[in-house]
């Protein structure tokens, strides 16, 4: 696989205080922070806007944000996100009208220098992600829960669509999202994702490094 990537979803952190959580899950090991963005439109609730992560990047210049976008109009966030300092954007592919025009989402990524990403939700099977599609990002999200809340549980029949898009991309990173936790990243990596998004067992947890630890040991086994 390509290398294992540990990425905190902030969505279970103390928003009050969340550039020191974010400062914190990255003292802690991790290499990226899971920012969920939710509009209220693709997803129920609201989260966090450009605004929000624009501070987070005052705060923690050299955070990479892994940019969750649960949006009903992905293109539209694509440059306030990145001047926020959005490392990595990550669109649903279930919020296009077209799918065909996922490519044109793709290149306005790429041409503001962030990495594209293109997620699926537990109803959407790894077929949407075309040959054309998944080779021209930077990683696939497959999510292993509905999104729009943490805490849910593991959904473990999403987990053969990872091992599938493992056997077409090998070389895309390829990240799992919801419930994933020291009893299930285990599956996950035998698929073959290599980039673990946990909220509830990373900041809930006692010791979050050796929970970091354990899922990159998970990943290279
Ligand atoms: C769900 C979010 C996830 C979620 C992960 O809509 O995309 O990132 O917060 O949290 P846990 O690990 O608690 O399921
Ligand atoms: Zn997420």
């Amino acid at each position: 696989h390509p290398r294992p990537i540990i990425s905190p979803s902030v969505l279970a952190s103390d928003f009050g205080q969340l550039s020191s959580e974010v400062q914190r899950m990255m003292d802690e090991g991790a290499e990226w922070v899971h920012m969920d963005v939710m509009d209220g439109h693709f997803v129920p609730n609201i989260t966090m806007g450009p605004p929000v992560l624009a501070s987070v990047y005052k705060t923690v210049p050299n955070v990479f944000m892994d940019c969750h976008m649960m949006v009903a109009d992905p293109a539209a966030w694509v440059k306030p996100v990145a001047e926020a300092g959005g490392k990595s954007y990550t669109f649903h592919i279930e919020a296009l009208t077209d799918p065909a025009k996922a490519h044109e989402v793709v290149e306005l990524i790429h041409s503001t220098g962030m990495r594209a990403a293109v997620a699926i939700s537990p109803d959407t099977p790894s077929s949407a992600i075309t040959d054309a599609l998944g080779n021209s990002v930077d990683m696939l999200l497959v999510m292993t829960v509905v999104p729009g809340k943490g805490g849910q549980k593991f959904i473990a029949s999403c987990v053969p669509k990872v091992a599938e898009l493992r056997t077409r991309f090998p070389k895309v990173d390829i990240q799992v999202d919801g419930g994933v936790g020291p009893g299930t990243v285990g599956c996950c990596a035998k698929a073959g994702s290599n980039v673990i998004v946990a909220g509830t067992a990373l900041f809930g947890a006692e010791n979050p490094k050796s929970v970091i630890q354990d899922f990159k040991d998970k990943i290279e086994e």
